[in-house]
């Protein structure tokens, strides 16, 4: 923004501090003149004689002899008081102000786009430390921020251009040497852009609730929760895992989509990260304490504590995967906790003593409806 130069707040300090010194002189010395003044009489008086208490012949100044002699010596005093003011007041202000000169550079060369300087003023803490404070844990998160985006990024290219390299390597060869049965060659080449397409759609779906752009409307996640059971019931058959659904009705305020891809994805992972075989997943909602929560939990291998205090970044995919076949692209969690923050609510990933996973999700429950 560009603002017309005005005084600088160490002139203004300076001048204020000057001028509080200068009326508080000025309120001195009219007091000690009006407190002089009863005891002066209005014209000179000499005593003569014996009457005179020091003595004969003793000079009683009249007000205007004492204002003759008082007045230089007042304004000298306030002409002190004026340049002291001044001086004092300037050093005293530029010493309050220097850190805000820090302050200054450090806000001015992250604007620039270099985010690794902090201001880190020593000393107490005072209003001006706790400025400085506030801007180096800005700064830290703001430096945090755009390395995840980057690393996204990079992550996000990454994963894009696998399809895309395996379908000019299978196109390449097919060109060289043309194959007898152009059928498999399509079916591959379906298999990896369906990837690619996959992969497309769940970028989008962690962008829009990012974004926090949808409808809110009323949803009973019991109902989402059994829709997902449902859906995916026979893809759990497949890999012989059982599903069970349980709890009361669970009123929360959000999107209807997004929610619903939100458990998908949860129940879908605790199938596909499950035991080989003889696998359970249970899905569970209830209402506690003014929240809702979904819980669900599976058998599967046991997992590191701090391995999974990592799984809701984009891209991170377990080390050992049970079922080769179904080669994540690790946004699943991602999206459900970008679905989770858009609704204000939390998400905790536990991993269990007996081997797989509990994850609950906590949001905030809708409001009793009003309507009759
Ligand atoms: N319920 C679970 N039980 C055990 N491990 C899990 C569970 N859910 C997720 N994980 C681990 O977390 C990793 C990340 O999960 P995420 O859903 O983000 O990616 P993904 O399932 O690998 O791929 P996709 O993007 O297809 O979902 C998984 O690779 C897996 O190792
Ligand atoms: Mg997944």
């Amino acid at each position: 923004m560009d603002r017309e130069p005005g005084l600088s707040v160490r002139l203004k300090l300076t001048l204020s501090y000057a001028g509080f010194l200068l009326v508080a002189g000025v309120l001195l010395i009219a007091v000690v003149w009006v407190f002089l003044l009863r005891y002066v009489p209005d014209q000179a008086v000499t005593v003569s004689g014996d009457d005179a208490p020091g003595g004969p012949g003793l000079f009683i100044p009249g007000r205007r002899d004492l204002w003759r002699a008082f007045a230089p010596k007042a304004a000298l005093m306030l002409a002190f008081l004026a340049v002291f003011g001044l001086v004092g007041g300037w050093l005293l202000a530029s010493r309050m102000l220097a850190p805000l000169q820090r302050i200054t550079e450090v806000t001015r060369t992250a604007g620039s786009g270099s985010l690794s300087h902090r201001i880190r003023l020593p000393g107490r803490r005072d209003e001006l430390r706790e400025l400085a404070d506030t801007v180096d844990a800005m700064l830290d998160r703001l430096e945090a921020h755009v390395a995840e985006q980057r690393r996204f990024a990079a992550n996000a290219s990454h994963e894009l251009r696998t399809p895309l390299a395996t379908t000019q390597a299978l196109l390449d060869v097919a060109r060289q040497d043309p194959p007898h049965d152009p059928g498999e060659l399509v079916e591959r080449l379906h298999a990896v852009n369906a990837r690619a397409i996959d992969l497309t759609e769940a970028l989008l779906l962690l962008s829009r609730a990012d974004q926090r752009s949808f409808l809110r409307e009323r949803v009973d996640l019991s109902l989402l929760a059994e829709e997902a059971a449902e859906t995916l019931l026979p893809f759990a058959e497949g890999r012989g895992v059982s599903i069970e659904t349980s709890g009361d009705v669970t009123p929360a305020v959000g999107s209807r989509a997004l929610l619903l891809q939100m458990v998908t994805n949860l129940v879908h992972n605790a199938i596909v990260h499950n035991l080989p075989a003889g696998g359970t997943v249970q899905v569970r909602t209830g209402v506690l304490k003014g929240s809702v929560v979904v819980t669900v939990e599976n058998t599967g291998e046991t997992l590191d504590p701090a391995r999974v205090a990592t799984l809701v970044e984009p891209f991170q995919r377990g080390t050992a995967r049970v079922h080769g076949d179904q080669a994540g692209v690790g946004l699943g969690l991602a999206i459900v906790d970008s679905i989770v923050r858009a609704h204000d609510g939390h998400l905790v990933l536990t991993p269990l003593a007996t081997g797989g996973l509990r994850v609950v999700v906590r949001l905030p429950a809708a409001p009793p409806r009003t309507d009759h």
